[in-house]
């Protein structure tokens, strides 16, 4: 009760620093519940990103992981851009060093590099395109067939994306999430056949993903509605839909905006061990830390900003 009482305490202060230094505070759809509440906006990573550049606020407090502040800082480079732990980190964003980048471009001179965003600053620079889980597909799309593609760092949106786009001359890095690579196909199936009348929605970082599209393509869940979504477009779907029971193959996290938002439905998580404790390193102390001292300010070199910049915006044109 006592710890209720201060975490309320806690919001309140935050909320009145928030108007006073006129900061805007962005949240990833991961965060925790108390750390969404204080957002005035949560979301996925670009839209958040796209989000900070629009605002009228000067600073913006991303509560996130260190790639998503940065891309926002990247986007906007005139505003400044705070997170509340720099040590957030993200496995797939780690799982390609600029090194090994560099080494497979010159191995492949003529490719067109295609770097999801879940990358750092540094790798963005050397991208050809920057895409999303929710626009992969149309960016990779728009790349002339007879080009060869370095498609970078998560393996199964890669093997995602080749599928739904029938490339064969595409590359994929071998990276992953180690959150979304533990579930398993076997944890979806558990829970899909534990419940009747379930939609299923996964993200295409899940290591379930490839079988599941194969599966899919031949019935193997019968008449179970599969979508396979980025996480803000899951949050849109599930409240669209006319289903009242869902599985949900994604970092847990999600599950608080879905519950808030639609009450009278019920979520289930394909794991309940998908959680990313880089998202969970931002507590509502860190957050109001971050809004007293007005840190951490994200810094990015501004050759290696301008150079990110580019594969971001041919990433927009695309869509
Ligand atoms: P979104 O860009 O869909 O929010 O996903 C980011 C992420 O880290 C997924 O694990
Ligand atoms: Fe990175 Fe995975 Fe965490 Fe997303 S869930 S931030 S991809 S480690």
């Amino acid at each position: 009760m006592l710890v209720q009482q201060q975490q309320t305490e806690l919001k309140e202060k935050i909320e009145l620093l928030k108007q006073k230094k006129d900061v805007v505070i962005l949240a990833h759809n991961y965060q925790i519940p108390d750390v969404q509440d204080v957002a005035d906006y949560t979301g996925d990573s670009l839209g958040l990103s796209r989000l900070a550049a629009t605002v009228s606020q000067q600073t913006i407090l991303f509560c996130g992981v260190h790639f998503m502040a940065e891309t926002a800082a990247i986007i906007s480079p005139q505003k400044r851009v705070l997170i509340p732990d720099p040590d957030a980190g993200c496995s797939l964003s780690e799982s390609i060093t600029v090194r090994e980048l560099l080494d497979w471009k010159a191995r492949h001179p003529r490719a067109v590099a295609v770097g999801y965003v879940n990358t750092t600053a540094e790798i963005k620079a050397e991208l050809d395109y920057c895409c999303t889980s929710s626009n992969a597909v149309k960016v990779v799309q728009a790349i002339p067939e007879d080009k060869e593609i370095l498609f970078l760092p998560d393996m199964f949106l890669g093997s995602y994306v080749a599928r739904v786009t029938g490339r064969k001359n595409m590359r994929i890095w071998a990276g992953e999430c180690h959150v979304h690579a533990g579930i398993t196909p076997e944890d979806v199936t558990r829970k899909l056949d534990s419940l009747r009348d379930v939609e299923f929605v996964i993200h295409p970082e899940c290591s379930c993903t490839t079988p599941i599209m194969y599966d899919a393509e031949v019935g193997r869940f019968g008449n179970r509605d599969i979508s396979i979504l980025s996480t803000e477009a899951m949050v849109k779907h599930v409240s669209k839909s006319a289903s009242k029971n869902f599985v949900v193959a994604t970092e847990t996290g999600i599950l608080y905006k879905m519950r808030n938002q639609n009450p009278d439905k019920r979520f289930v998580p394909a794991s309940e061990n998908a959680e990313c404790q880089y998202m969970k390193m931002i507590t509502l102390e860190k957050v109001y830390d971050s809004l007293v001292n007005e840190r951490s300010l994200v810094e990015i070199p501004k050759d290696t900003a301008d150079k990110a910049r580019l594969a971001i915006e041919r990433m927009l044109r695309i869509g």
